[in-house]
């Protein structure tokens, strides 16, 4: 081992290595808390003001971590946070992750990651290790991170310097799987990168998978997030050919998920949110067109779900005809805004698409959501109704869209006049209540 290496990995050890958290949003704020509880020192570095002022109060803003653990945190000198850039001419290991979404046009907006890559090209010295933890198409990290870094240092990735990729697998708002304990894929650029990173992570996380190369591990998330959406594309498609067959969908799936192998239950839904499952496979899509080839899961599953908020609106209009209303007009309250339950993130939201579609055909479209007061898009913004209850007896029709599990369902059942049910969250209460359309 070079004596670059030995040394780093040394200071590593002892926990002297000082370490750099770039991007302090869902992914980077616990796993800099993760890092600082391991016994590093840890900076988190970020463009917006905000969060830096917030962490270094000792607050938190991601569900995920208490603002208890970030102020005892901050209090022990183990965690703070800047806006300053020139700090990392003193980092010897840092994580990135900033976002990565994507554009209008459907393409990767890879210009956080180029814009931090260009950052650390200013501050890179020989002994330093970078993962890069944003989600992104394979490749990513030998094409676009590995020659910024280069191009004007001239380091040498696996002898100077040490780069790898590592997916983010955080699932917010789960307790059983965790920034600590779900294992960690990675994969380095040389032997010695993927070694280097793995040695790191592995001081502060519980299940280290070292991969070949950056590209597996790329791949690997690649991967995970097209298994997701594909079977959710196949089983929203189940859900609109049983409507057909006038099958419950739902009664199908829990028959089928009695298999005790061979079969893994999804469920169907009013479509994809969140900031992974709908954007990520797009990557893939995106970098196999430059490479020739479709997609084509990829492609149809996106077109299913994409679908699926305009399914659900149809649903709402079909079901008030049937007590000769008309949708322009009618009282609609959504229920639930977060892309899943009992959360506070609306991203990709298919809520949006729906009240958005709703309002398109001239409903007087309110919404609840318990973690959501305001939403805010360029077209409308809406403030979470106060009392749900009195919403419910209000409205012509009620929309479920996220199944919370603090909403009282029975309530709602005896109060509403009508109720599209996306998710199923009434289940055994509803069955054979004919006020009840369920997808
Ligand atoms: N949220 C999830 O559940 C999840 C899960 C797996 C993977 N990911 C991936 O992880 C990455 C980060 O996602 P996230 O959900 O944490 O995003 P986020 O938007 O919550 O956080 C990103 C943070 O980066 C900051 N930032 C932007 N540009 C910066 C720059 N130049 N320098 C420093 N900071 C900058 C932003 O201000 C923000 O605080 C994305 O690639 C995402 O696809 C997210």
């Amino acid at each position: 081992m070079k004596k670059t290496q030995k040394n780093l990995t040394k200071r590593l050890e002892q926990r002297s290595a000082k370490v750099a958290v770039l991007g302090l949003g869902y992914v980077g704020l616990p796993l800099a808390a993760v890092f600082a509880k391991s016994g590093f020192e840890v900076i988190g570095v970020d463009t917006d003001k905000s969060k830096v002022e917030a962490v270094n109060r000792g607050e938190s803003y991601i569900e995920d971590v208490t603002s208890e653990e970030v102020a005892r945190l901050v209090s022990e000198g183990k965690l703070k946070a800047t806006t300053d850039f020139s700090i990392l001419s003193e980092m010897d290991a840092v994580s990135i992750c900033v976002p990565t979404p994507l554009r209008k046009t459907g393409d990767p907006d890879l210009s956080y990651i180029l814009s931090v890559a260009e950052d650390l090209a200013r501050y890179l010295h020989p002994g330093m290790v970078i993962v890069l933890e944003s989600t992104t198409y394979p490749g990513t990290s030998r094409e676009l991170v590995l020659p910024t870094l280069t191009e004007t240092t001239g380091l040498q990735a696996g002898e100077d310097f040490f780069l790898a990729f590592s997916p983010e697998r955080v699932d917010p708002g789960r307790e059983d799987w965790t920034t600590i304990n779900t294992p960690k894929v990675i994969g380095g650029i040389t032997s010695n990168c993927s070694e280097v990173a793995s040695f790191w992570y592995d001081l502060a996380l519980e299940n280290i998978v070292t991969v070949t190369s950056a590209e597996v591990a790329e791949m690997t998330k690649m991967l995970e997030n097209t298994f997701r959406m594909v079977n959710i594309g196949l089983v929203n498609e189940v859900a609109i050919m049983c409507d057909r067959l006038g099958v419950d969908v739902w009664e199908v799936i829990e028959a089928a998920a009695t298999k005790p192998f061979g079969f893994m239950k999804f469920t169907p839904g009013p479509g994809l949110g969140g900031h992974c499952i709908p954007i990520d496979p797009l990557f893939l899509s995106w970098k196999l067109k430059s490479l020739n080839y479709t997609a084509r899961f990829i492609e149809l599953a996106s077109e299913i779900n994409t679908n699926m908020p305009r399914y659900v609106v149809d649903k709402v209009q079909d079901a008030l005809n049937e007590f000769s209303k008309s949708l322009n007009g009618s009282r609609v309250l959504v229920l639930g805004a977060a892309y899943k339950p009992d959360i506070d993130d609306v991203r990709e939201s298919p809520a949006l698409d729906v009240i958005g579609l709703l309002r398109q055909k001239k409903a007087q479209v309110s919404y609840h959501d318990p973690y959501i007061p305001h939403i805010e898009q360029d077209e409308w913004d809406l403030e979470s109704v106060s009392d749900v209850l009195e919403a419910v007896g209000e409205a012509d029709c009620v929309v479920i869209i996220t199944n919370h599990s603090e909403y009282d369902y029975a309530a709602i059942l005896k109060k509403a006049k009508l109720i599209i049910d996306t998710r199923n969250a009434f289940g055994e209460i509803a069955r054979g209540n004919s006020k009840v359309v369920r997808l």
